[in-house]
Parts: structure tokens; C-alpha cells; sequence
């Protein structure tokens, strides 16, 4: 068994090889590393820019509406792979909210619950409207950012809400 470290989220996949997708941000495996060569984004140091700092308060809100707004669809899903399956996203994007948090050297705000729709295919349709909001808006956030380790983390996540997009419409 290896060590291997997410270099998004910095956290820790033990196994043998390395996973295609980091199984706590999603990232891809580009960003997964063998443990002594990892150099995470969010151990990094250094001032960041008022605009990175608006894009990341801007992000961490997004991402944590995406949380309460999964764990709303995962209650109300008509099957376990459905319930778990969104389970799994709204515990990514509370990952995706840490790593805002963790850049920005604050807390994590108070969630509170959020609403969603009574239909499966309602709830389907509203996550490609989320995750094509989020991956258009990290795309622009990647290139505007003028911090290495900061355009590293919008680049890999505008991946992960591509690839959570492929992941739904294979159930449409
Ligand atoms: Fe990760
Ligand atoms: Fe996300």
C-alpha cells in the first residue's frame, strides 16, 4: 500500500495505485501525488489578491449552498444508489467549501438547510444548472487568478463540476 496526497485538498488516499479521481474533492488524477512529492494547494502560504479573495468567498458560498441543496435531493431520492450517489456529491462540495476556507485562512460559516425540488428529474436538471454555474464561473476564477497554488485549485475544480455533470446526465 502507498501514501498518496491530493494536491486540491491535500488529503490522504491510502491503496495500491493511484485512484482516477481524489475520493474527497474529485479532483483528477494529475493532481494526486505519491506522498513525498505532494505539494497541496491549501498548505500554501502567501498573501492573495482582493480579487482571489472575493472568487474564493465566492466559491465557499456556492459550494456550501451545493452541499444543503444535495443533502435536500439524497432525502428525497427514490432509490439507494441515488441517495448515496448524492450523498457522495454534497460531502465533495463541502470539501470544495474546506478548500476555500483552508486558502482563506478562516472558518467555516454555519450551514443551514436549503430547498429543493419534489421530482427526481427537477432535482437532476437543477444540478446541471448548478454545476455548469459553478464550472463556467472557476474556469473565469482559474484565469483570473494571479496566485500559482490558487489558479492550481479553480483549474481542478472546474474539472470535478465537469466530470459531476457527466455523472448526472447518465441518468437522464
Ligand atoms: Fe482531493
Ligand atoms: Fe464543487
Amino acid at each position: 500500500m502507498t501514501t498518496y496526497i491530493c494536491n486540491v485538498c491535500g488529503e490522504a488516499y491510502l491503496g495500491e495505485g493511484k485512484p482516477k479521481t481524489c475520493p474527497f474533492c474529485g479532483a483528477r488524477e494529475a493532481f494526486i501525488k505519491e506522498g513525498k512529492e505532494a505539494e497541496p494547494v491549501v498548505v500554501v502560504k502567501g498573501e492573495i489578491s482582493e480579487l482571489t479573495r472575493k472568487n474564493l468567498h465566492e466559491t465557499l458560498q456556492l459550494e456550501i449552498d451545493a452541499y444543503a441543496i444535495y443533502l435536500c435531493i439524497a432525502a428525497k431520492a427514490d432509490s439507494y444508489e441515488i441517495n448515496r450517489m448524492y450523498k457522495r456529491l454534497a460531502m465533495v462540495e463541502l470539501e470544495h467549501a474546506t478548500i476555500c476556507t483552508k486558502i482563506l485562512g478562516i472558518e467555516m460559516p454555519e450551514i443551514g438547510p436549503k430547498l429543493c425540488g419534489d421530482t427526481v428529474l427537477e432535482n437532476f436538471q437543477k444540478t446541471l444548472d448548478l454545476e455548469d454555474n459553478a464550472a463556467n464561473l472557476y474556469a473565469r476564477f482559474a484565469r483570473e487568478a494571479v496566485e500559482r497554488h490558487v489558479k492550481i485549485m479553480f483549474t481542478a475544480l472546474n474539472q470535478v463540476e465537469i466530470d459531476h455533470i457527466e455523472l448526472i446526465k447518465k441518468y437522464l
